[in-house]
């Protein structure tokens, strides 16, 4: 039987969790050995974790037994939440605490849990520089996490608070690429005026989750935020002209007029700017790209991630 330590990861199918199962998998030799927990072990990214020797264990969030099943015997734990499956602080908050009791009821040594930002400690709900969502959030899908914090304290689960950053995959995935304008140029929205914005590749948050387990004790109990960059939308138009070989032009939208933009979750993502804006020393300051280094060697620059991805950001 091997003697390495499992680490049990929440959202192994996903960006994040995948990240780090695929990290622990390229350490061969290392201490760790993967366990992936999924709502559908019969799905095909399940499966296809299972081809590669991974552990596929089920497990839901939603229900604390099965997580604390799915937990037994682990030494350590990746805690993910997946906000936009259902828009919902509240459940979020649910889930996450959910997690944090099954990991203490499992007695495993070393959470982490991805987190970010409770907005409001910066810009409490009387503010009105920007508007109140659903009576008590700012930036929800940032404040339910803030919040779930203390769940994991509450539990007295040995947590390390993983702060990401705005994944650049959402140039991909999250309808965020450039636009074509009537001009011909194309149009790269970023509601940061000249701000910077820490940036990650998503792969990065999993090496960097591993990096914090390889590392122990030390970051027990601290946050650690992570990023790979910290960029103007005009230095990531830029970058993106060159990579794409087209004009590509930072559009500098306000976070006002983006929250009226009508998607589901416009009015989330435009406070969320806003706030990055707003607070964007705080934000970058709990963002360290040499700590961030330090965990994960090898994380990606913007124009490195956009050399491996260039192809895949769809231009319309
Ligand atoms: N986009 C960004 O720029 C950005 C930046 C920072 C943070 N985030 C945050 O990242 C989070 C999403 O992480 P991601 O991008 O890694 O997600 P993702 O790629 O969308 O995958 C979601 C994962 O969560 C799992 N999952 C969902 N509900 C579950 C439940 N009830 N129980 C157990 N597992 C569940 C899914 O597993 P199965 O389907 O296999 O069960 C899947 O593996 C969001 O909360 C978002 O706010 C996003």
């Amino acid at each position: 039987m091997s003697d390495k330590k499992i680490i049990a990861v929440v959202g192994a199918t996903g960006a994040q969790g995948g990240g780090l199962v695929r990290a622990i998998l390229a350490d061969k030799t290392g201490p760790f050995t993967a366990r992936a927990i999924t709502r559908n072990t019969s799905s095909d990214k399940a499966k296809a974790l299972a081809a590669m020797g991974v552990e596929v264990v089920a497990g839901d969030a939603d229900d604390e037994g099965s997580i604390a099943k799915a937990f037994q015997g682990a030494y350590g734990a990746f805690c993910v939440t997946a906000f936009w499956e259902h828009f919902s602080p509240e459940r979020e908050i649910a889930q996450a605490t959910a997690m944090a009791k099954a990991a203490k009821a499992a007695g495993v040594q070393h959470a982490i849990w991805s987190t970010l930002e409770d907005s409001r400690r910066f810009i409490p709900l009387s503010d009105d520089r920007m508007p109140t969502l659903h009576g008590k959030w700012k930036v929800p899908h940032f404040d339910a996490k803030g919040v779930a914090d203390q769940a994991f304290r509450d539990a007295g689960v040995p947590t390390t608070f993983l702060l990401t950053s705005f994944y650049w995959d959402n140039l991909i995935y999250f309808g965020m690429g450039p636009r074509k304008s009537e001009d011909g140029s194309w149009g790269f929205v970023l509601p940061m005026g000249d701000r910077k914005l820490p940036g990650i590749a998503v792969e990065d948050i999993g090496r960097s989750a591993y990096g914090i387990f390889k590392a122990g004790k030390e970051f027990i109990g601290k946050t650690v935020g992570i990023a790979g960059e910290h960029l103007s939308g005009a230095e990531m138009a830029a970058q993106l002209s060159t990579a794409l070989g087209k004009d590509v032009r930072h559009q500098a939208v306000p976070p006002a007029v983006y929250r009226t933009f009508g998607f589901p979750g416009a009015d989330d993502l435009g406070n969320m700017f806003q706030f990055n804006h707003d607070f964007a020393d705080d934000f970058q300051r709990a963002r360290s790209v040499e700590v961030s280094r330090r965990l994960n060697p090898s994380m990606q620059t913007f124009s490195e991630w956009l050399a491996q991805n260039k192809q895949k950001i769809p231009l319309e």
